[in-house]
């Protein structure tokens, strides 16, 4: 039987100062943004649509405090966004009072991103200006200007081991080098996945963020990573790797569904470098959002930002390894072995669930020939396990459900910062619970300082 879901009025979980303190921190960030634009900008008819956009950021603002009813979308913000219809469907499914401060707590954290951006869409329709406009890049631009350190860490390693390694083909590397560097960027991408913006509505300080990227922050959160299915992994990936007779050629190799912009998006980009160094495949494709989303996760957009950013001598100081990095990604980029993508289905309210039935039908089959899907961050892996109150020692299959009887071979990368985990050992929840008091306050499963890497083969 499926438990129940997370909900926004529940004091007991992460939902909770969810509703009452990050998304008012959140929406008021934005508000400044906004604001900031409005005054660097001369153009009357872009200020004045820019005043309104502020007028509904504020109206939200007070309907969190009032714990206003959450309404369905408008016929005309359906017309300027079709994928609104599946939030009325779901919506008219639910009681008919759902309000902010009482309601699901995935589908109103989904729901908030797509209403905020109506905002921008309506108030686009005669001067474009804020259709594509990016409510959290300035936020984003930010913390990865902080990350300078992290970043030229992991330009210089991924260098050495590049020179040291001749990895272009991987002539030079064993299969059990192979598998331990593997290993190491498969935690290296985990980890970047604790370069929050949205958890900086929290406590969390750009200097918590520095010390969790680099190689002493990942050894001393070895003990951290409460599962980890890395080896299944490889064993997937090796035995599906193309070995030059073609009899895998109909596979789509390997997928990445992203999650934040900035450090975890540049992590995420040397893993897919190393997985096409290393010969283990042929193709990566990431998956990107469709519009500004859980404040940091990566638009389109992003990647050329971030590729301008690294070699930009005003942004980061001038370095030869970023350098090497910039020219490989963009060498793959150009041939086509990396590419990025998006899909409507990834700004759904719902579980992954509903893979099997409702997602786009290339999409379903591009995952299903996958040699493997990884699943970046918190907010996937709540929507691969539905976001229910599972009792954590539920098998990772059993809380995919559905989508656990397809052919997709899921690899989910999570840093804990919500209530949902499962797979755990009988007693790893009280255990950890029992550690975390000792340190601070709130649950240690939504402070986003344990990790689970969990794998499932598919069907
Ligand atoms: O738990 C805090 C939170 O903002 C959730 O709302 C959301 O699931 C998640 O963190 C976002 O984190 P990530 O970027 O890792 O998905
Ligand atoms: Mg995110």
């Amino acid at each position: 039987m499926i438990p129940p879901p997370y909900l926004t009025s529940d004091p007991k979980s992460f939902g909770y100062p969810t509703v009452h303190k990050r998304w008012p921190i959140i929406v008021s960030d934005a508000i400044k943004d906004v604001e900031a634009t409005i005054n660097a900008n001369q153009a009357e008819a872009i200020k004045n649509l820019g005043k309104i956009i502020v007028g509904k950021l504020q109206k939200l603002l007070q309907d969190f405090k009032d714990d206003a009813q959450v309404r369905p979308f408008t016929e005309q913000e359906i017309e300027l966004n079709g994928d609104l219809k599946v939030y009325n469907e779901q919506l008219n499914a639910f009681p008919p009072s759902i309000t902010w401060q009482d309601g699901l707590w995935l589908f109103l954290e989904c729901y908030l991103y797509q209403y905020m951006n109506n905002f921008f869409l309506i108030e686009s329709v005669e001067v474009p200006f804020w259709k594509t406009f990016d409510v959290f890049a300035n936020l984003k631009w930010l913390s990865f200007k902080s990350s300078e350190p992290g970043v030229m860490e992991l330009a210089h390693h991924y260098h050495s081991l590049s020179s040291q390694l001749n990895l272009s083909g991987a002539t030079g590397a064993t299969t059990d080098a192979k598998k331990a560097i593997f290993s190491e960027f498969v935690e290296i991408a985990l980890w970047g996945n604790a370069t929050d913006l949205s958890l900086l509505a929290g406590t969390t300080s750009l200097e918590d963020i520095q010390s969790v990227q680099g190689k002493n922050a990942r050894t001393a959160n070895q003990s951290k990573i409460l599962i980890n299915d890395t080896e299944k992994a490889w064993n997937r990936l090796l035995s599906t790797a193309d070995a030059g007779d073609g009899a895998v050629s109909e596979s789509t190799g390997v997928h990445i569904v992203l999650d934040n912009a900035g450090f975890e998006l540049y992590t995420d980009l040397v893993f897919s470098l190393i997985l096409l160094d290393l010969g283990i495949t042929n193709k990566v494709t990431l998956h990107a959002k469709k519009l500004p989303w859980f404040v940091s996760d990566v638009l389109i957009a992003d990647l050329s930002h971030l590729l301008s950013q690294i070699v930009d001598p005003s942004f980061f100081c001038l370095n030869e390894s970023v350098q090497y990095v910039h020219k490989i990604v963009s060498g793959y980029l150009a041939n086509g072995k990396l590419s990025i993508t998006t899909s409507s289905y990834w700004t759904r309210p719902d579980a992954f669930w509903s893979i099997p039935s409702c997602a786009e039908a290339s999409l379903k089959s591009q995952l299903e020939a996958a040699q493997l899907v990884i699943f970046k961050g918190d907010l996937n892996y709540r929507k691969l396990t539905g976001d229910v109150s599972w009792d954590p020692t539920t098998l990772f299959a059993t809380a995919l459900q559905q989508l656990g009887e397809t052919k997709i071979p899921i690899l989910a990368l999570r840093t804990c910062k919500a209530d949902v985990v499962v797979g755990l050992q009988p007693g790893t929840f009280e255990r950890v619970a029992k550690e975390y008091k000792a340190m601070g306050d709130g649950l240690w499963v939504s402070s986003g300082k344990w990790a689970v890497i969990s794998y499932h083969k598919g069907m």
